[in-house]
């Protein structure tokens, strides 16, 4: 990029435009280094509350808090020139109302120089996302699983078969209509999340939802083998770094047990050579 055609971050409205256009490619980023990498090839860099189970070693997404948010959103703003960065609104800090949504989205937003917030819930949550439409904060909404209500739907399980389709449908439109500018479906079946794609004018984003979405996302750790401990199906591996990480720290703890690193090239010798 030339001094003369700076790079112009990608925004709400860019996103919400590219509806039926190419898809969105979408990755989570919790750190300035992957968010780096992400923002060369991602429409957007998601700081998702997964953070808590796939950095912070947590069970569930549940324990993630505001200063969590706040401070891995600050880390991937600085990694992304392009990307659009959107941080996730932790369990607790918006379900309360308007009000408190309103609190600690401009603190996201405000603290960390990110966008956009995405929050999960689709109908129960349509007055929050118009109160903060209106206010200046640009919403993505999460519908279909949910993490953060793993314990009222009893699991992560698919949401929208059967009866529960038509919630789900419900749910998406309603976000839609409250000013959402686009909408995560998590793990919803293939052919509802088409029938949601087709039926909503905001881009849909699928994890789990099949191949009919607007765009797709994934979390980084998940797709480059780096977080193994539980794999959904509908994660596909592009690397398996955690393999190679393991290989590369028995390699090291071998060659320090053998006194074979560090060599005479990592080491300062006492006195520098003479130069004649
Ligand atoms: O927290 C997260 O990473 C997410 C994505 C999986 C959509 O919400």
């Amino acid at each position: 990029m030339s001094a003369t055609s700076p790079v112009r971050p990608v925004l709400p409205p860019d996103i919400r435009a590219r509806k039926g256009g190419s898809p969105l490619v979408v990755l989570t980023a919790y750190s300035t280094p992957v968010a780096r990498l992400v923002d060369a090839h991602c429409d957007i860099a998601l700081v998702g509350d997964s953070v808590g189970m796939v950095i912070h070693g947590m069970p569930s997404t549940l324990g993630v808090t505001l200063e969590m948010m706040i401070l891995h959103g600050r880390a991937v703003v600085r990694g992304c020139q392009k990307a659009m960065p959107v941080i996730d609104m932790p369990f607790g800090s918006y379900e309360e109302g308007p009000q408190q949504a309103f609190r600690n989205a401009s603190r996201l937003m405000a603290e960390t120089g990110a966008p956009a917030v995405k929050l999960e819930g689709g109908q129960h949550m349509a007055e929050t996302i118009a109160f903060l439409t209106a206010r200046g904060v640009p919403v993505m909404a999460h519908v279909g699983l949910t993490p953060q209500s793993v314990n009222t739907l009893g699991g992560y399980k698919v949401v929208g078969r059967a009866e529960e389709a038509d919630k789900v449908m419900a749910d998406a439109k309603a976000t839609e209509a409250a000013g959402a500018f686009s909408i995560v479906l998590e793990k919803v079946p293939e052919g509802l999340a088409g029938r949601i794609t087709a039926a909503l004018s905001i881009p849909t984003i699928g994890i789990g939802a099949g191949v009919n979405c607007d765009g797709q996302v994934l979390v980084v750790d998940d797709m480059l083998g780096l977080f193994t401990e539980f794999r959904p199906k509908f994660v596909k591996r592009y690397a398996e770094l955690g393999k190679a990480a393991d290989e590369a720290i028995a390699a090291y703890a071998a060659e320090v047990r053998a006194r074979t690193f560090p060599a005479a090239e990592h080491s300062f010798p006492d006195a520098l050579p003479v130069k004649k």
